[in-house]
This record gives structure tokens, sequence and C-alpha cells, in this order.
């Protein structure tokens, strides 16, 4: 059997290690693709399987070795990983050594004492459930996805190391941890022998609080850093400049309206002249402007079409940033009260 005779059959990009930087992640030795995807949205039930593999087959082809979900990914929570696990048995099978599939625990999964938190019993039974809807025997990265203020920490971490040492996952993080409760977790992972490999903070141009303490306390503990919503969940592109798209995640409600303040859509418009005068779109911008930390490992973004996806994937074209830049991006790159995951260690509700 060949793959002309199905031409459906996948076959990666020969290329597809030809432009992509990869970056190690903290001081060990995994290394990450400067922009992974993430599936947090558009790989749930409500999208067309089809376009989640055109989206997947072209991210890999571009050299997007990691593939970012958690446990409640969706809607409905579950569907993504199951999605995920489909195309990975259809099209990826004879690739899974060459990527890296990261999955979570921490906001609500499931009712009850046992679908929510940093419990023992809450991550390892989760981290189960995810590798049977995957498909897979071990995951990359498994992450505590958010802190747990009722747990103490050395539980969850001492859980993350049990995930390692039975096989579940290869390494370990955590996400949205502060910079004190960063150090500690690091301190009690390195009692028990599995360094922590990595944090996932929010960060973007209109999203600042990992440069107050965060970003350097992980390279003092020697974990790499990866951004999510670096586009800021799509406010950081030229999509809302004219109003709200119909099927956009504001549009479809899927993103708080407060958001798009007029002060925010000016600030926008200012970057989006800025990236013009750079000859980028301005996801590139975004996506540029948090890789140029040296602390940042990769940019998660996500992508609803292949043309999206295309279009973020170009910002590896110009990575370089002139001083003049980076201050003309600094008046209009502060926070805009778009940090939906700031008050973690409080919530009990379901987020990303
Ligand atoms: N650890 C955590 O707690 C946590 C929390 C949130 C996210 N994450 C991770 O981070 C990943 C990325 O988060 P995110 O989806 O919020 O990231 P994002 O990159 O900030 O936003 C992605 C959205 O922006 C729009 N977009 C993307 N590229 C575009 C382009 N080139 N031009 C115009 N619009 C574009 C699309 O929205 P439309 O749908 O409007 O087209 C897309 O769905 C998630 O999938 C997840 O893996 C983790």
């Amino acid at each position: 059997m060949t793959t002309a005779e199905f031409p459906d059959v996948y076959r990666a990009a020969d290329d597809r290690y030809a432009t992509m930087p990869y970056r190690r992640s903290g001081t060990s030795g995994l290394q990450l693709p400067a922009i992974t995807l993430g599936l947090w949205h558009n790989f749930g039930d409500d999208r067309p399987l089809d376009t989640q593999r055109a989206i997947l087959r072209r991210a890999f082809d571009r050299g997007v070795t990691h593939f970012d979900l958690a446990n409640n990914y969706g809607p409905p929570p579950g569907a993504a990983e199951e999605n995920v696990g489909r195309l990975l048995a259809s099209d990826f099978r004879p690739y899974r050594d060459e990527l890296v599939i990261s999955s979570k625990a921490g906001w609500r999964m499931q009712d009850g004492p046992y679908g929510f938190g940093g419990s023992r019993k809450y991550l390892v039974a989760s981290c189960d459930a995810s590798l049977r809807r995957l498909g897979l025997d071990y995951v990359d990265i498994f992450y505590h996805h958010r802190p747990d203020p009722q747990t103490p920490v050395e539980e969850t971490v001492a859980a993350l190391d049990h995930l390692v040492r039975s096989g579940r996952a290869l390494y370990v993080g955590i996400s949205s941890y502060s910079p004190e409760l960063t150090r500690r977790a690091t301190v009690v992972a390195q009692d028990l022998g599995t360094p922590l490999t990595i944090h996932q903070p929010s960060y973007s141009m209109f999203n600042r609080w990992v440069e107050d303490g965060l970003l350097a306390a992980c390279a003092d503990e020697g974990l790499g850093v990866i951004a999510f919503s670096a586009l800021a969940q799509g406010l950081l592109t030229g999509k809302y400049l004219d109003g709200v798209p119909e099927g956009s995640r504001l549009g479809a409600g899927k993103m708080s309206e407060s958001f798009l303040t007029d002060e925010t859509v000016e600030a926008v418009r200012a970057l989006n002249t800025i990236a013009e005068a750079r000859g980028q779109s301005l996801a590139q911008m975004a996506i540029a402007w948090v890789l140029r930390r040296p602390e940042v490992t990769s940019a998660l973004i996500g992508a609803s079409s292949v043309a999206q996806l295309d279009d973020s994937l170009d910002a590896l074209d110009n990575l370089d940033f002139t001083d003049a830049e980076l201050a003309e991006i600094d008046r209009w790159a502060v926070d805009r009260g778009i940090n939906q995951w700031a008050g973690a260690t409080e919530s009990t509700g379901s987020t990303a």
C-alpha cells in the first residue's frame, strides 16, 4: 500500500523541521517549538472533525510538535481529548515519538469532591481518564492546571512525581501558580527527585503579570515558560477593529464582552499600526513580542482555521524588535483587565 493509492493517508511534510526554532524548556532536556498549538477552543464536538484534522496536520507540517490539551477542553469537557485521540490514531500514529502531547487537571471536570482541585485522588484518576480519551500510554507533559489553596502543595507535587514514576507522564509542570508558590513547589519537586519542567501562565501585551516576579522565579528555578493566550484570545489580532465578527470567540459568547472596551480597541489600532510598519500582522507581532523574553520557551496560541494558524506561524519571519519599537509598544501594552485566571487561587468555577 502506498500513500499515492490512498491519498487521504496523512504523510507529514518532509521539510517539517526546516523553519521552526526549538527552545529548551528551562534546564530540562525537553525542547519545544517556539509556537505551540493549544486546543482549549476549536476542538470540541461543536467543530467539524475535518477542520480539526486540517489544523493539526498543518501545524505538524510546519514544525509544531507540541499540542496542548486539558481534561476539560471541549465542549463538552473531555471532547477535545477524544477528538485528538481519534486523529492521533488515524493520522499521527507513525509520528507519536515526534509529538509532545500535554494535558492537565485542576479546574472542574466532574461533579463531586474528586472532580476539581489539586488532590492526589483527582490528579491521578484524571490523568488516567485523559490517557484513555487520547488513546495514549503516556502524555509528554502533565500539569497541575491551577493552584488549589485547599490542598497542600506537597500533596499536589507528590502526585505529579507519582505520575512520572508510574510512566503516565514524562515531564510535569504547573499553571497559573504565583511566583512564591512556584518557588515552594519547585523545592518540593526537587526533594522528591522529579523536577518541574515548565510553568504555563497567561502572558500577552494586554496581560503582563508574569513580568512581576514569575519569569524571574522560573529562570531562577530552571523552569521553562509556555505563555498561554499570547493573542489575548484574539483581541491582539485585527479581527475586532471594526466590530465583532459573527462566529468569533467574542461573537459566539465564549469570551467576556467586558474585555472589548473603547480604550482596548484604541490600543489594538495603535499596535496594529506598529505591526504594519514592521511588515507583520498584529497577531504575528503579538507572538513575537512574548517570545522576545529569553525566559519564554514557547508561545501557546489557539487557531480556529488553517488560515489563522498560517498567519500566526509566519510570526517566525520576524522575531526581532528595535528598542524604539519596544518603547512604542510599551505605551499600549498595559494590563487591560483581561486576565480571567488572576483569581485562580480563590475561584472554584470552570474555565480553561
Ligand atoms: N493553563 C491555562 O489555564 C490555560 C488557559 C487558557 C488557555 N490555555 C492554553 O492556551 C491555548 C491558547 O489559548 P487561546 O485560545 O486563548 O489563545 P490565543 O492565541 O490568545 O487566542 C486564540 C484565538 O484567537 C483567534 N486567532 C488566532 N489566530 C488568529 C489570527 N492569526 N488572526 C485572527 N484571529 C486569530 C481565534 O479566535 P476566533 O475563535 O475568534 O477565530 C483563536 O481561537 C489554549 O488552547 C490552551 O491550550 C491554558
